[in-house]
């Protein structure tokens, strides 16, 4: 696998994985690693980067890092708690803020510093911080502030040490990528190497060498991760990849035909499962959300496991893991609450004993998608709104039907054909229909009606850990309403909902 060219550490910031991304937006291979599990390599990468935290350096047993990280040998940047980290440790003083400062800020320049090359100062930045830097130490020379706080940012004289206060990851800090370049690439020296061409070169090559002529089985979802996992590896060891996607009834109308069809055309080797009647089995009368969590992901442990058994002398089993489930969480603030269990396969590999590979287990999701690109997937596959493994059965509030499961299918089937001819598709991050537990009552012609409600939901995000709802136009939403109503038998009544995450769930179950 490559080496990291660069190190992230992290001290439990919520923007850890935003510094990586705009890194790597840089051709630059990064890695995060907790602040107090430093590889051993850590001596050998060109730059660290210390991330921000929700702790003050002032609590006792607040998160620290190795004084030899400071000795220049390796340049360092720390970002808001990382350089107030910096600063106290080599003397200065941290105290709680006097002024608010959250929000935009205007950085003026007061020395210039390779940091700063190309940015048109004064420049907007964001904060974020409840201390701040109150007094620097001998070695260290300010370089900027604001209104608010002396010490922005700062350079130790005799070391290619940094920090700034604020925020350059985000995209309210207008020049902040131009500020990581400076560091990355001007005052680290890593080289803008990784591209999705360079990646995918690499893993096929890695993957030839670590499987050799083992086979592996790998379950495909037709969403974009399990299907780049499979070109990845499709390219490296051809027929030796089987490929098992499942119909378990509960995905969208027609899909499942339109995804067999697509990885068919790009030769991939594929065992296409009609499950249905088993997962509505394992589903009848289970109405909890977690409970029918559980029962899809047992009955797809045991279909998968089924089909696998059928194929002689697997090794491996592949899976589409990307960095986000991967990186180690700093709990900082104690053990985070699980809200929805969203891994729905667990287990799997240990039930069946094989090994795992899992060829985009360093990716975010846009590159994999950059990935995806490079190796020719097609974008009706790559551009797909993200869709919850459980499928309809969490967009089905209650018990699970068959009928249901129609009447949700042909509704969310009017109402994403419209979000795609309108060209809203795109703009989208995730939209589905939702079938509600209630009736209401309508009138048609001159009959009172007695049906069930529908609910469509559209938000706009980066990552799924927050969303916000999409003002679609209300000529689209009545027209999307009206075709539900008058083609989709069973329902009356369409709303729109209009909640942001959180406090609301992008799903409803
Ligand atoms: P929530 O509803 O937690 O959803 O705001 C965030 C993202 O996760 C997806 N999601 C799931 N994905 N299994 C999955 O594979 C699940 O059980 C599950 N629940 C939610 C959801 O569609 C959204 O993209």
């Amino acid at each position: 696998m490559t080496a990291p060219q660069l190190l992230i550490l992290d001290f439990g910031s919520q923007y850890t994985q935003l510094i990586a991304r705009r890194v790597r937006e840089l051709n630059v291979y990064c890695e995060i690693h907790p602040f107090n599990q430093l590889p051993d390599y850590w001596r050998e990468v060109k730059g660290i980067i210390l991330s921000g935290s929700p702790c003050s350096v002032r609590q006792e047993g607040a998160p620290d890092i190795l004084p030899e990280v400071l000795e220049g040998k390796v340049p360092v940047l720390g970002v808001c708690y990382g350089a107030q980290l910096i600063a106290k440790k080599l003397g200065g003083t941290v105290a709680p803020s006097e002024h608010r400062e959250y929000g935009r800020a205007k950085l003026h320049l007061a020395a210039t510093s390779p940091l700063f090359e190309g940015l048109a100062m004064p420049t907007q930045v964001w904060m974020s911080h409840s201390d701040t830097i109150t007094a620097l130490p001998e070695n260290i020379e300010r370089l900027a502030g604001t209104e608010s706080i002396a010490n922005g940012a700062y350079a130790l004289k005799d070391r290619p040490v940094y920090g700034i206060q604020f925020h350059p990851e985000v995209t309210h800090t207008t020049e902040g990528l131009q500020l990581l370049r400076n560091f990355v690439i001007g005052i680290c020296g890593c080289e803008p190497n990784w591209t999705p061409a360079s990646f995918v070169e690499e893993t096929v090559a890695q993957l030839r060498q670590q499987l050799g002529s083992d086979k592996v089985v790998l379950g495909l979802s037709g969403g974009v991760d399990s299907s780049v996992a499979a070109m990845l590896l499709h390219q490296a060891i051809g027929q030796n990849l089987y490929c098992v996607f499942v119909d378990n009834g509960l995905l969208r109308k027609d899909e499942f035909d339109q995804v067999v069809a697509s990885y068919q055309n790009l030769g991939l080797n594929l065992i296409a499962v009609d499950a249905k009647e088993e997962f509505y089995t394992a589903l009848k009368g289970l109405s909890d959300p977690e409970a029918k969590r559980k029962a899809i992901g047992k009955t797809f442990i045991d279909v998968f496991q089924d089909e696998a058994n059928l194929l002689p002398d697997i090794k491996w089993l592949g899976q589409g893991t990307i960095y986000p489930d991967v990186i180690e969480s700093v709990s900082v603030n104690g053990p985070s609450v699980t809200i929805k269990s969203h891994h729905n396969v667990g287990g799997l590999p240990e039930k069946m004993k094989l090994k795992i590979v899992e060829p985009l287990r360093m990716l975010f999701k846009d590159e994999v998608r950059r990935v995806g690109k490079a190796l020719g997937l097609p974008d009706f596959i790559l551009n797909r709104h993200p869709f919850p493994g459980p499928g309809l059965a969490i967009r089905i509030l209650g018990d699970i039907t068959p009928d249901k499961v129609r009447i949700l299918q042909d509704a969310d089937a009017i109402y994403i054909n419209h979000l795609r001819q309108s060209g809203w598709y795109d703009q989208i991050w995730q939209a589905g229909a939702i079938l509600l537990n209630a009736h209401s009552v309508g009138v048609m012609g001159d009959e009172r009606t007695y049906e069930q409600v529908v609910a469509l939901r559209a938000v706009t995000s980066q990552d799924g850990m927050t969303a916000d709802w999409v003002h679609i136009p209300y000529e689209l939403l009545a027209q999307i309403s009206n075709d539900i109503i008058n083609r989709v038998k069973g329902v009356n009544r369409v709303v729109y909902d209009i909640s942001s995450k959180p406090p609301a769930t992008i799903e409803w179950e």
